[in-house]
């Protein structure tokens, strides 16, 4: 048994202990054909295990073989997290609630009159992605993190309260996140930020993910942003053809880069993806109904499939166009005589989560999923990834 005093609840949490975080730091849960690691910090996962077309066991998600590196990495990307309150970007680090202007810590985009940074990205330079998580619960199959993020920490406004349940089953791996805005009406905006290599970083034809195929039947259109990936207000179509378009058919990831348009799709002098399309479903869409997946992503090398169900309205991908080759694979990954770090473009961030900056575009009509009050529903995001093998 675990005992846990979670100040904000002004309770002791009783939760069932199985089992201490390996020699690594890392908390294993396990499920039929798939098992997978958690650490505090960042509430993030660092392994995720399942068997490829031959049998051969692949962890296909980065991270670090130990748990107390994801501190000391200087490039923090976030690696397998959850970024908090507020993912993504916030446009001038401002937002506005009932008439009141806020300000949060800018982290990003540095410049002389701003040496902070023109915006804030995933939170703030303390984000819940810098900060241990308390495990309130560890089984067989399951853990459950919490945070207490006090009012006014990175300029947010009142006190938010979260869980994270992780939990493994038949080739299946389940999250679900709640948060409640204890004390003052404050943005939420939540996700899963998992960098994926469907091949283990193994394959002995292509170090990259191009070869991936990438399919998301829903979207059809995309947030227009600028040269910073702030988004403008536009909502933009993805025509049929187009660099952005994964919604007509399915398409390797690689396939659209002979396009010019690739060219600054995201942000200044930036090739490749770093989007956040839209998930257009009717309203009465059952998320977790049979094929009804938001996005699904396999790699014939490996043959491992993955389908990604969520509540959630948006979808963010990520190329991996900032990797430069110094990321080190963890040492059950990769391939004999290959290389032993991630190569740009090795890897592919899939992000579940809402209409990004949605609080500083009210005529999107977003605000009933991004801002929570003592008087609201919760925040809730459900994700759920299912694996198989393709032919
Ligand atoms: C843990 O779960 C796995 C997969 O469901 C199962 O094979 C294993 O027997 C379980 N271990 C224990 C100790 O319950
Ligand atoms: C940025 O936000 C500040 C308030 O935080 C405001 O005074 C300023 O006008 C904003 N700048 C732009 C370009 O919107
Ligand atoms: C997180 O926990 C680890 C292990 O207890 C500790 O070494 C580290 O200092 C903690 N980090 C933060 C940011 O609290
Ligand atoms: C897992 O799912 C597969 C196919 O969906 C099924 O054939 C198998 O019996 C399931 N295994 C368990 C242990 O439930
Ligand atoms: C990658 O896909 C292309 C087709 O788009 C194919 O010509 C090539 O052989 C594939 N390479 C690997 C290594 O699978
Ligand atoms: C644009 O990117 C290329 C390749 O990454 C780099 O060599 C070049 O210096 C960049 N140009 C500018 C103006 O930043």
């Amino acid at each position: 048994m675990r005992l846990t005093y979670t100040a904000a609840l002004g309770a002791w949490l009783v939760g069932s202990a199985y089992g201490d975080p390996d020699s690594n730091g890392k908390y294993w849960i396990y499920g039929e054909g798939i098992k997978a690691a958690f650490i505090p910090y960042g509430a993030s996962i660092s392994d995720l295990i399942v068997n490829d077309k031959n049998g051969v066991p692949r962890d296909i998600v980065m991270g670090f073989d130990k748990a107390s590196s994801y501190e000391t990495d200087e490039s923090h990307p976030h690696l397998g997290s959850v970024p908090g309150r507020y993912a993504n970007r916030i446009k001038n680090s401002t937002f506005e609630i009932d008439g009141e202007v806020f300000k949060v810590t800018p982290n990003e985009n540095p410049t002389p009159e701003y040496p902070q940074g023109l915006n804030t990205l995933h939170g703030g330079a303390d984000g819940w992605d810098w900060r241990n998580f308390t495990v309130v619960s560890h089984t067989n199959s399951s853990i459950t993190f919490s945070i207490v993020d006090p009012d006014g920490k990175e300029g947010f406004p009142g006190e938010v309260v979260s869980f994270i349940t992780y939990s493994l089953g038949n080739l299946t791996w389940d999250a679900k996140i709640i948060a409640v805005a204890t004390t003052k009406k404050t943005p939420i905006m939540l996700t899963s930020h998992t960098y994926w290599n469907l091949d283990g970083f193994a394959n002995d034809e292509t170090d990259l993910v191009f070869n991936h195929t990438f399919y998301m039947p829903y979207s059809t259109e995309r947030v227009d942003v600028d040269n910073i990936l702030i988004p403008t207000g536009d909502i933009l179509t993805n025509e049929k053809g187009s660099v952005n378009d994964f919604w007509s058919a399915p398409k390797q990831i690689g396939k659209s880069f002979s396009d010019p348009e690739i060219h600054g799709n995201c942000g200044f002098n930036c090739t490749g993806y770093d989007n956040c399309w839209i998930v257009n479903r009717p309203s009465a869409h059952d998320w977790r109904a049979a094929d009804n997946y938001v996005a699904s992503i396999w790699s014939d090398w490996s043959g491992i499939k993955l389908d990604i169900y969520s509540d959630q309205d948006a979808f963010q991908m990520y190329s991996c166009n900032f990797q430069d080759g110094t990321f080190p694979l963890k040492s059950a990954q990769g391939r004999p005589g290959g290389p032993r770090t991630v190569p740009k473009y090795g890897c592919v961030v899939l992000e579940v989560q809402d209409w990004i900056d949605g609080i500083n575009h009210p005529e999107w009509g977003r605000l009933d999923k991004q801002v929570f009050g003592p008087g609201s529903d919760p925040y809730v995001l459900q994700v759920s990834h299912k694996f198989s093998l393709v032919e």
